[in-house]
């Protein structure tokens, strides 16, 4: 069996010697033009010369939940596409936005500001009733995030396509109750792949729709966000903060106002990290499956865009 290695932005060493280590049986090489082919790939970002070169491939695997960077190449047809499906990706994310809609409700970053002049001010607290939090995204991570709140005693309101029942979670599911989503929702949380459906999703439409005090926490895609319409409703007072953790451009230009804006907190792609070893044992649990002709979690609907 030989194995590909192609992952734009990796360092690929560690990923070789683990994925070496947990197939001595496999051939398992550092992808380059005109590499002979191979059985099986592990991938991030590929050029479309991977695709154009690769042609005796069985199945690809890509080393991140979304796939949106591989589905815009031509692929062929007849290989299975594999993402990671969790891998330690859930508890962070629900780490990451717990963190963001608890700093905003609590106003921890006013305390700070607070106690950084040396200022002892208890600030009128909030109810927890008027914080409602919806998830775009009830899937692998938007599941997780949304039981995560839901022990924090949050209203969850929940947004997929299709309908989903999810204990003490408000399911809405569809193009249709998208408005009655939002208009439930005060806190906004985006956990969709990026999809033909659901670029530039995050607008001055939709996130006028927030309940009054509306805060947005974008985890999912740059392209997710109309980045010139958040400016416009933060700046008008209609919303009250962001929390981005993904951008258009990465990184972030220096250039751009996001990073200078008072109410917006960024991060850089850090939200759920790929964990390499448990992502290696998890493809390399799937490789097998595959192998036996057992399905596998996390195959990719190419038709669907996720
Ligand atoms: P997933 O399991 O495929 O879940 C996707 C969810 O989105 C599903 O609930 C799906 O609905 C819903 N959805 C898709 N298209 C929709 C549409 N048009 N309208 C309404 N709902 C729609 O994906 P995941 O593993 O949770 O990951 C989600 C995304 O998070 C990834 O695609 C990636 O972009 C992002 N991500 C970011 C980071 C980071 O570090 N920032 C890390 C990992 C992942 P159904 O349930 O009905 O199919
Ligand atoms: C990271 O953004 C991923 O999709 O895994």
């Amino acid at each position: 069996m030989k194995i590909t290695f192609c992952c734009t932005g990796t360092e690929p060493e560690p990923w070789l010697a683990g994925l070496r280590a947990a197939l001595p049986q496999a051939e398992v090489e550092l992808w380059q033009a005109g590499a002979s082919p191979a059985d099986y790939a592990v991938v991030w970002a590929p050029p479309q010369q991977f695709f154009d070169e690769q042609v005796q491939l069985k199945a690809v695997f890509a080393i991140g939940a979304g796939v949106d960077a591989l589905l815009k190449l031509r692929l062929p047809a007849e290989v299975s596409f594999v993402r990671l499906d969790d891998a330690g990706m859930a508890v962070q994310m629900a780490e990451y936005v717990c963190h963001a809609v608890i700093r905003h409700f609590r106003e921890l970053d006013l305390y700070a500001a607070d106690t950084s002049q040396g200022r002892w001010t208890v600030h009128p607290s909030h109810q927890r009733a008027d914080f409602p939090v919806g998830v775009m995204g009830l899937g692998v991570l938007g599941q997780r995030v949304a039981q995560a709140l839901r022990h924090f005693e949050f209203p969850v309101n929940g947004w997929s396509r299709t309908a989903k029942e999810l204990d003490g979670v408000h399911g809405f599911h569809g193009a249709e109750q998208f408005n009655a989503f939002l208009a439930a929702s005060r806190i906004l949380v985006n956990l969709l792949p990026l999809t033909a459906e659901t670029v530039n999703i995050l607008n001055r439409d939709t996130l006028s729709r927030l309940q009054p005090g509306g805060y947005v926490i974008n985890v999912a895609r740059g392209a997710h966000l109309v980045d010139d319409d958040l400016l416009v409703l933060l700046n008008r007072g209609q919303l009250a903060g962001a929390t981005l953790d993904v951008f258009r451009t990465e990184p972030l230009p220096l250039a751009h106002p996001f990073w200078r804006h008072p109410r917006i907190t960024i991060t850089p792609h850090t939200s759920a990290r790929t964990l390499r070893e448990t992502s290696i044992a998890q493809i390399v649990g799937k490789m097998a499956a595959l192998g036996r002709g057992e399905p596998v979690a996390g195959l990719v609907d190419v038709g669907r865009g996720y």
